[in-house]
């Protein structure tokens, strides 16, 4: 995505009918530590690609989609969130995303190319990074369940997110593209959750009986003999958090016949099953090993 003539080539070479643009360095925390590699990857990186389209003379063959998000939204100006909500980016990756989508608006504009932004809301499944939150606790809740760990340390446990399965939000990338005209749609499922709830129901699948105390950073769940296995620590949160998400996904419901069919209680249930399986067979192999 740093590579302007890289870029170029592959699309000269494949032509290709879509692109999607799902390229980032997609870590909310990591952004504010490398802004400027966030900003060359996330932001000029998708501007390469539309302008390797536009010079290659391929606007009328090539469909482009931009993987936007609703970091975007960032600091909330209306709930729930829609296309016409104004934008209020809190990290440089929600900015770098802030110019890539209106880049893609601009060369459907002024190029007539069939670019198209999806909004999406977050969406997570057992192929979830392991730095993400809801990957980092459901591994950490079963290594914590089969003593291969004491302790989970998190973030903010009060923010709230509207959190999809990735195979619906893949769906929906696609059919945005197969419509007639280009445009943009926020993908979410209109219900949202704290993190604390994600926690409570990977907790309650793993039979986990946790116990709330304290309150803020003072946070803290203890298992049935008292003993602390949740705490917070200051360095998971972000300089300027993005407290509360929620998306309202009727334009696409309207427009393009989509909506989510896999609830968060499915998606939990789904990555605590997978991370189960996956930790008991590295386990397994690092113990034959020894
Ligand atoms: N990563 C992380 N680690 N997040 C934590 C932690 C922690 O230890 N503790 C609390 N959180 C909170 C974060 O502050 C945030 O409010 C929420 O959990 C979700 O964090 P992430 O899973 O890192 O995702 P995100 O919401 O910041 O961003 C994801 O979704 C966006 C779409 O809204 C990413 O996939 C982005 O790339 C995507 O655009």
């Amino acid at each position: 995505m740093t590579d302007s003539i890289l870029i170029f080539n592959l699309i000269k070479d494949i032509a290709p009918d879509e692109v999607y643009n799902l390229a980032a360095q997609s870590h909310v925390a990591v952004s504010f530590k490398i802004p400027e590699y966030t900003a060359n990857v996330d932001a000029v990186g998708c501007l390469r690609i539309l302008e390797a389209i536009r010079s290659l003379d391929l606007v009328d063959k090539t469909k482009f989609y931009q993987a936007g998000t609703s970091e975007m939204f960032g600091k909330v100006i209306e709930t729930p969130q829609k296309e016409t909500t104004p934008f209020y980016p809190r990290s440089p990756y929600a900015v770098s995303k802030v110019f890539a989508h209106y880049a893609t608006v601009n060369y459907r504009e002024a190029y007539n190319l069939f670019a198209c932004n999806g909004i999406l809301f977050n969406h997570e499944s057992p192929r979830r990074g392991e730095t993400f939150v809801t990957r980092k606790i459901t591994l950490g809740l079963i290594k914590i369940k089969l003593r291969l760990q004491n302790k989970l340390v998190l973030g903010n446990l009060e923010a709230k997110r509207d959190w999809g399965h990735a195979k619906d939000f893949v769906e929906a990338q696609w059919q945005i593209l197969q419509q007639p005209k280009p445009d943009d749609f926020v993908i979410a499922t209109g219900k949202n959750y704290s993190v604390k709830d994600f926690i409570n129901k990977a907790s309650s699948i793993l039979k986990l009986n946790l116990k709330w105390v304290g309150k803020g950073l003072s946070t803290k769940a203890l298992d049935e003999n008292g003993n602390i296995i949740i705490e917070c620590d200051k360095k998971y949160f972000r300089p300027t958090e993005v407290d509360i998400l929620l998306g309202d996904p009727t334009k696409a419901k309207k427009k393009i016949g989509w909506e989510p069919k896999i609830s968060f209680d499915k998606l939990v249930e789904e990555m605590v099953e997978k991370d189960l399986e996956f930790i008991k067979k590295n386990n397994a192999k690092s113990f034959n090993k020894k």
